[in-house]
């Protein structure tokens, strides 16, 4: 019975529906009127104004809410809400988008909806050991930072920042080429070396003075990013006008903005050509470094078995949030083979699309060891 029933929000919605004598209904009798109201709802031309006292949206009562401060989130996507009324056009433009018309990106978590679990009952779940171990490291959680460029434009204090969030979680990053913030400062933040992603570049002496200087800097895992060689960033380029210049360092890389990246700095002039990349690359860089080398960017089985051939320790299976082509094949769904080749030898970390905890949970079970984020933690750094 609803009769006296304290909460106010259901309060309204009784006055809201306009039945009269319904001091006294049962739940069936509300359920009923709710549900008229909701369908008078969806015919009305005002639905995008419709909404309760905390301004939910009564027609898509999942939708998220722009929330006032972090602790009010309910999951990921509530930042997402924030930062779209916060960050710049084209800061948000060049963290959202992906290559084409966004094909990937949208791939990347219809991939996940696509595939259902079964869930087993009555195993005690009490004590769950969520820990996993990658190259001796042990990780309370099979969640870890992706490498993201540019964060000082999402906050001032960026990759810092989010060097002392994967601290709190005791989480690993992977530190970008085209961060705003050098690999020693980061390292100190997160408290122990971090992982250096390597953007190949057609100077060889380029490629060895950074990864000398992630060495330098104790770091135990080298990351060579292998797609995103060429891309098509349509929604970047249609919102670039309205980038000022101090912006352009961040998301449009260019010969003159590029050497201003703290990781670049004092190396010879350089375009950012990847074009030239191939598996001789891979060797050549094997040879000159004992950091583990993974290899982010494999979505195929047969670029699988030459990681293996071709003596990495590991892959990460990653379309670069969407960003790097339009193929419309979403991570997920790229797992199963590259899993199938590797079968077990080396450790995969999938990323792209990864936003809720049942996607960890399709990725361990499709044969990943573990997941990376990247926009939900640059929205989580973008919001407050
Ligand atoms: C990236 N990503 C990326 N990858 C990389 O290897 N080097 C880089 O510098 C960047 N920079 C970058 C900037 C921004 C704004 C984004 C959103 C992404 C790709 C990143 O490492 C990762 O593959 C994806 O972000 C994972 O997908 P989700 O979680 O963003 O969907």
């Amino acid at each position: 019975m609803f009769c006296g029933d304290k909460a106010t929000n259901r309060t309204d919605n009784r006055s809201l529906a306009n039945t009269s004598n319904t001091h006294c209904m049962n739940d069936e009798t509300l359920n009923a009127t709710r549900r008229d109201f909701l369908r008078f709802l969806a015919a009305s031309p005002a639905l995008g104004m419709a909404g309760n006292a905390l301004g939910q949206s009564l027609a898509d009562p999942y939708a998220p809410q722009v929330i006032r401060k972090a602790s009010d989130a309910i999951n990921v996507f509530d930042f997402h809400e924030v930062i779209k009324t916060q960050l710049r056009n084209g800061h948000y433009i060049y963290m959202a988008t992906g290559a084409d018309d966004g094909g990937t990106v949208r791939a990347n978590r219809e991939g996940f909806k696509k595939i259902q679990l079964r869930m087993r009952r009555l195993a005690d779940v009490r004590q769950v050991d969520t820990s996993i171990e990658l190259f001796g490291q042990r990780y309370p959680i099979p969640v870890m930072l992706a490498p993201c460029g540019s964060q000082k434009a999402f906050h001032p204090e960026g990759e810092l920042a989010a060097a002392r969030a994967a601290r709190s979680r005791g989480i690993e990053q992977m530190l970008s080429t085209v961060a705003s913030t050098g690999v020693e400062d980061v390292s100190e933040a997160r408290g122990r070396p971090i992982w250096f992603q390597l953007y190949a570049d057609e100077h060889w002496e380029s490629n060895v003075a950074m990864v000398r200087r992630a060495e330098n800097a104790g770091c135990p895992v080298l990351v060579l990013t292998v797609d995103n060689i060429i891309r098509n960033r349509e929604a970047v380029d249609r919102y670039r006008r309205d980038s000022n210049p101090e912006c352009q360092v961040c998301h449009a890389p260019s010969a003159e903005v590029i050497p201003q990246k703290p990781m670049l700095a004092g190396l010879p002039d350089r375009v950012g050509n990847r074009l030239f990349m191939n598996w001789d690359f891979v060797d050549r860089l094997r040879a000159t470094t004992s950091m583990k080398l993974l290899l982010k960017g494999i979505v195929t089985r047969e670029d699988a078995m030459l990681a293996v051939e071709h003596g990495v320790d590991g892959v990460i299976v990653s379309n670069h949030g969407g960003r790097a082509e339009d193929s419309g094949r979403s991570t997920i769904e790229s797992l199963p083979e590259v899993a199938d080749a590797m079968d077990g030898r080396l450790p995969i970390i999938l990323d792209s699309g990864v936003r809720r905890g049942t996607d960890i949970i399709k990725a361990l079970a499709l044969g990943a060891d573990a997941v990376a984020i990247g926009r939900p933690y640059l929205w989580g750094l973008s919001a407050f």
